[in-house]
């Protein structure tokens, strides 16, 4: 193939350099209640004749991480810095000594897909074997973490933080493994519990979601193909109309015996937004639906991209679902203090670029996937709002940040990097939550670009 790869052209083509810039101006008024980090975390090749990833052959998914990071305190952005996460490889690449630690199955790698915050570790997360690795507060790689030796094989990137209990949860999956694997990490950083779900041929398991009583895992038609492997392909996770499709429900606390799996209809989800138990005892989650096949390994499918509500009633053995919203939207986040409990409003990023490479929709979807804005959902009154920017000013991920720890769900602030076409170069754009169509409260402007990427965190200082 000869046709230079899409993830390295464009909005998402890679930066070149790591920056540490001060005193970052500003366009209005950042608040002044805004005191620590905003994170994010994406794939960045170390430069366009990375061979893994030239000329259609590399998968977006596989570029090593960059993280960008912006920290705010009393109203000023006192510094933005990106950096790249070493692994082994990366680190030697640059000429750098690697701060070496613990591999899981020779599966090191810079870890690309979500930055967060667990027990005073800053933690760059990726699934599929690899650990993720801490990096300092400013963002340099510290090294692999397995939990302080309590992990037993790799870890995830997509993880739920339970604010009642202090508790992280996620779901391990690696193709080498007959089953899946339930983490819990406990407040203090180390591997309090696991749990193995044995599943079969493999399927990749990229998000899950936490209530109160039960872990929701989607087991679904995209499962680690030997076939694809052996064709080359770098991420062998294919489309397999043979798999059963179908949602668990896993109590908290409960073994694989427990877990009772409900079939469904065909599909493929990356994304969830969060889930809760009703009082009926049955389990509402929503997510992003991707409607019938999915090809991960070619980032492939025909849509339509909707944001669905699934109801999942285990004492009736089905599953109903409606329709929240037919933009073709991704990237769902809510208030992380809701998670696992009844939200009202959700978040989530249309993304033109992102639509165009990973999804061919037509029609009146097409129209609706291809622009770039923030949405914000009221899901008690079935409203959505849209903040829109241009449609070459690529969006990212909405992260909430709420205004004091105990304010309430929707009392607080939007994050997220947008790209600034008049400067050719990224902006940490703040809207405030309950104005969210207006004039944003600041623009932090950043020195370089941001290619696009996955997600991240807010991180506040306490
Ligand atoms: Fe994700």
């Amino acid at each position: 193939m000869t046709t230079p790869n899409v993830f390295l052209r464009g909005s998402f083509a890679p930066v070149s350099e790591e920056i540490t810039a001060f005193d970052l101006p500003v366009t209005g008024q950042i608040p002044a209640e805004l005191t620590g980090r905003y994170l994010r975390n994406g794939p960045n090749p170390l430069g366009l004749d990375e061979p893994a990833y030239r000329f259609g052959e590399g998968h977006w998914f596989l570029g090593p991480g960059m993280v960008h990071g912006v920290r705010l305190r009393d109203g000023r952005a006192e510094w933005y810095r990106n950096r790249w996460v070493r692994s082994q490889r990366l680190a030697e690449s640059l000429g750098e000594k690697w701060p070496s630690g613990p591999v899981h199955d020779n599966m090191d790698f810079a870890a690309n897909t979500h930055v967060i915050a667990h027990s005073g570790r800053t933690l760059a997360t990726v699934e599929a074997g690899p650990l993720p690795y801490e990096l300092s507060y400013e963002l340099d790689t510290i090294g692999p973490c397995d939990f302080a030796g309590t992990l037993p094989g790799g870890y995830a990137a997509h993880t739920k933080p339970d604010r009642r209990t202090g508790e992280l949860h996620a779901i391990a999956y690696y193709w080498a493994w007959d089953h899946v694997q339930h983490v819990v990490v406990d407040p203090a950083g180390q591997v309090s519990r696991t749990t193995d779900i044995p599943v079969s041929g493999g399927p990749m398991m990229h998000d899950f979601a936490l209530t109160g009583r039960y872990m929701v895992l989607f087991d679904l038609p995209v499962t680690f193909s030997l076939d694809a492997a052996a064709a080359g392909l770098q991420l062998p996770y294919t489309w397999n109309p043979a798999h059963q499709a179908r949602v668990g429900l896993l109590p908290r606390d409960g073994s694989a015996a427990d877990l009772r799996w409900l079939e469904v209809d065909p599909c493929w989800i990356f994304h969830t937004m969060n889930a809760y138990d009703d009082d009926q005892g049955r389990v509402v989650v929503d997510v992003v639906r991707y409607d019938g096949a999915y090809d991960v390994s070619l980032l492939a499918g025909d849509g339509p991209l909707t944001l669905d509500r699934w109801i999942i009633d285990p004492a009736a053995g089905k599953v109903t679902t409606q329709r929240l919203d037919d933009r073709g939207q991704e990237f769902p986040r809510i208030d992380d203090r809701a998670i696992s409990r009844p939200h009202r409003y959700g978040y989530s990023a249309i993304i033109g670029e992102v639509s165009r490479a990973t999804i061919s929709l037509k029609g009146e979807f097409a129209d609706r996937a291809f622009a770039n804005a923030l949405l914000k959902h009221d899901l008690a009154r079935g409203t959505v709002e849209e903040h829109p920017f241009e449609a070459d000013a690529t969006a990212g991920e909405a992260v909430f940040a709420p205004s004091t720890a105990d304010s309430a769900e929707d009392d607080g602030y939007v994050l997220a990097f947008i790209h600034n076409p008049d400067r050719s170069a990224a902006d940490l754009v703040i809207l405030a939550a309950q104005d969210f169509t207006g004039e944003p409260v600041a623009r932090v402007h950043l020195p370089a670009r941001i290619p696009l990427g996955f997600h991240g965190s807010w991180v506040p200082d306490n």
